[in-house]
């Protein structure tokens, strides 16, 4: 009794909601630091050739999936391959819940900031005080989690509103927004004076610094940045149409994903080396230094805010694919409505976020294996429930279902694949060996 299911409106509409969640933070604070510490175009090369060798294949082999069954990522494999492989999609649908569970705290933070940017809080102070301030809201009980909650709103409204009317809509409306606002920023930070030395370190190839670490790394952060393993592109190909070129379009979301995080580092490097800064990681870089980078240039005000609205865009397209993922597993197998899965699940995640932002602030001294719950929840999934995730679909479709796959992409008669041999090849051993790799470098090193 499987009712038809619902299909993406446009070709354009699916390329935006897959770019949408692959587009993430990810991209804007993590790639550009990465690739500036690992060699910088070197960095870059190395990331371009694991993004055509393993992320396509794999972004392919996922929306197969999801194509051949049209289902969410628990039935997909069971009906595949029987009950043994269906674990692989609760581990993914699990893993979809942790992360949002964490993603809703950070994603609330950059809603926070694109408030204290246009009202002018974070005006005329360095990084210390930009840091304190950070440092301060982040530990405060009540603060982060109304943006936490209202980001849950926001979130859960759009999954409401359905595949192509909700989520397709809205991507179509953010992504070139996004795009607009990243290219803005760009010009403006190339042509800010001393920008040059943020380019240089940014593009110039420096293979002193490559070693074998930098090819984990580089493997690591194209899995992570098309949000691979754990059934979220796997979710998004079950609406995919069977007159959907498969291919084609997966190459689209890749490319797109991929040009985001090049025109990310064109935004952040060479304003933080104009500004007489350091490039540091993560939350640091974005909440603490970039706030006194805006401060120094003309126009601040507006480029900070662009900034900060672009982040909420970027976190809001993608949690709404992880929280797809929990949805389409309750309206496909526990027969809830999609209404109630989506308040449901919004309520559930936003309750796991309550702990995960205290432990930011008052429950600091709770920890999970030496790191907060923030960092446990991070880690865990990052570090082990994607990479496993990852490797697994990769057997999966190599192995078990392996001729099978390729013809089911090649099911109408103007859709080819072209390398199909190379495909297979890559998902029996080449993605497995490379992943495999990596998530022993996370566990052990
Ligand atoms: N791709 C997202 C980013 O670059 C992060 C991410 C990883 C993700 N896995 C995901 C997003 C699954 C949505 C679904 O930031």
């Amino acid at each position: 009794m499987t009712a038809q299911r619902e299909n993406w409106g446009t070709r354009i509409g699916f390329i935006m909601a897959a770019a949408g969640s692959a587009v993430g933070l990810g991209n804007i604070w993590k790639f550009p630091y990465m690739a500036g510490d690992n060699g910088g175009g070197a960095f870059l090369l190395i990331y371009l050739g694991c993004v055509l060798l393993f992320g396509l294949s794999l972004v392919i082999a996922e929306l197969t999936i999801g194509r051949m069954t049209q289902r969410n990522p628990v039935d997909a494999f069971h009906r595949l391959a029987g009950p043994g492989w269906a674990f692989v999609g609760a581990m993914g649908v699990a893993t979809a819940f942790i992360i949002l569970s964490f993603y809703v705290v950070v994603a609330g933070w950059t809603l926070a900031y694109v408030v204290f940017m246009g009202s002018g809080a974070l005006g005329h102070l360095n990084i210390d005080q930009n840091t304190e301030i950070f440092t301060r809201f982040v530990a405060s009980p009540v603060e982060p989690l109304v943006y936490a909650a209202i980001f849950t709103v926001m979130m859960v409204g759009v999954v409401l509103g359905g595949v192509a009317s909700g989520i397709e809509r809205v991507s179509k409306w953010l992504m070139p927004l996004l795009f607009v606002l990243l290219v803005i920023l760009a010009i403006r930070s190339v042509t800010l004076p001393g920008a040059g030395e943020g380019l240089s370190f940014y593009l110039n190839p420096d293979w002193s610094r490559v070693s074998s670490g930098t090819w984990g790394a580089a493997i690591s952060q194209a899995f992570f940045s098309l949000s691979l393993g754990m059934g979220a592109m796997l979710t998004y190909g079950s609406y995919m149409s069977r007159d959907q070129n498969l291919p084609r379009d997966a190459a689209m979301v890749v490319g797109l994903d991929t040009l985001v995080a090049v025109l990310a580092g064109l935004v952040i490097l060479p304003a933080v080396f104009s500004a007489g800064f350091e490039p540091t990681a993560g939350a640091g870089l974005t909440f603490m230094t970039l706030p006194a980078v805006f401060d120094k240039m003309p126009g601040g005000v507006f480029f900070g805010v662009a900034f900060f609205v672009l982040l909420a865009i970027a976190a809001l397209t993608s949690a709404v694919s992880l929280l797809e993922v929990v949805v389409s597993y309750f309206v496909d197998n526990r027969g809830a409505r999609r209404g109630a899965a989506a308040i449901g699940t919004g309520l559930v995640v936003f309750a796991i976020g309550v702990p995960v932002s205290l432990s930011q602030g008052i429950w600091s001294d709770v920890t999970i294996g030496g790191k907060s719950i923030l960092d446990a929840a991070d880690y865990f999934t990052t570090a082990v429930t994607m990479p496993v995730g990852g490797l697994l679909i990769s057997l999966f479709v190599g192995w078990v279902l392996g001729p099978r796959a390729v013809e089911a992409i090649r099911s109408t008669p103007d859709h080819r694949l072209p390398l199909a041999g190379l495909w297979l090849f890559v998902l029996r051993f080449v993605a497995p060996v490379g992943i495999g790799w990596v998530l022993l470098q996370g566990l052990f090193f």
